[in-house]
């Protein structure tokens, strides 16, 4: 049996409805996690959940120690991770509130820790790794997303090309328009390192992106926070029913 971790983005610091058994600490050769591990229970399944940006959502996409949060869960048995994150849609298709089950990405941040395989650093410094990262996601979790999706009437979108740009500002609409080309249909800021640090920890991972908000220049004039946040409190419950298909799942 998968032992699942979720790791919770924007407006996810924790998850309504999981009862708590304990929270846990860890020190990692990498610094500080974004918080302890809250273990519990999800509609009777055991679980771990960690808030990427904290328990206070203090924590800006660029400052996430991706490393620490990544190297902690394995550390706590965590094969499998299932990340939340929200996104702005470039896709006409995406509407705010929808759910998005990407299957590529591309990766625009620069200057984050981005690898365990670092010299001087860690437990993994000493071989040089080149991962595979042709599928950058997990295909059985991917799959059973999608299966559980299927079994929802939620409006899911089973693929998309993540754009991972480094914040904290949103986009340009002319950066907007190259993520475009470049062949994109969703954009977000946490995406990576996450999903490739996990695949070097040999770790299923998956996201299911929140679709917050229409990508710069896609929407009618500017991106204002209320919208943000109302169409997240949407795309959130969308996100906790898919939650509750997917646990009996993996
Ligand atoms: N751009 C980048 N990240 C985001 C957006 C966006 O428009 N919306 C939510 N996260």
């Amino acid at each position: 049996m998968a032992k699942l971790a979720i790791i919770g983005g924007t407006g996810i610091t924790s998850l309504p409805g999981m009862q708590i058994d304990r929270k846990r600490a860890v020190h990692t050769p990498y610094g500080e996690p974004s918080g302890p591990v809250t273990y519990g229970q999800y509609c009777d399944i055991t679980m771990m959940f960690l808030p990427r940006h904290g328990y206070g959502h203090n924590i800006p996409p660029h400052q996430i120690n991706y490393r620490a949060n990544l190297w902690c869960l394995e550390h706590l048995g965590v094969d499998t991770v299932l990340a939340f994150a929200s996104v702005g849609s470039i896709h006409p298709d995406m509407q705010p509130g929808d759910l998005v089950i990407p299957h590529q990405l591309i990766d625009y941040t620069w200057g984050r820790s981005h690898t365990f395989f670092e010299q001087g650093q860690g437990d993994r410094a000493e071989s040089v790794a080149h991962i595979d990262f042709t599928e950058p996601y997990c295909g059985r979790l991917r799959d059973s997303l999608l299966k559980a999706g299927d079994n929802t009437d939620l409006r899911i979108h089973k693929q998309g090309v993540y754009a991972a740009t480094q914040g904290p500002r949103l986009e340009t609409a002319a950066e907007i328009d190259r993520f475009e080309r470049d062949g994109c249909d969703l954009v977000g800021m946490t995406g990576m390192p996450e999903a490739s640090l996990a695949r070097e920890l040999n770790m299923c991972y998956a996201t299911c992106a929140v679709v917050a908000n229409a990508a710069a220049g896609r929407g009618t004039g500017e991106i204002s926070m209320d919208e943000v946040e109302s169409n997240m409190k949407i795309g959130l419950d969308n996100a906790r029913v898919l939650l509750a298909a997917l646990l009996p799942l993996v």
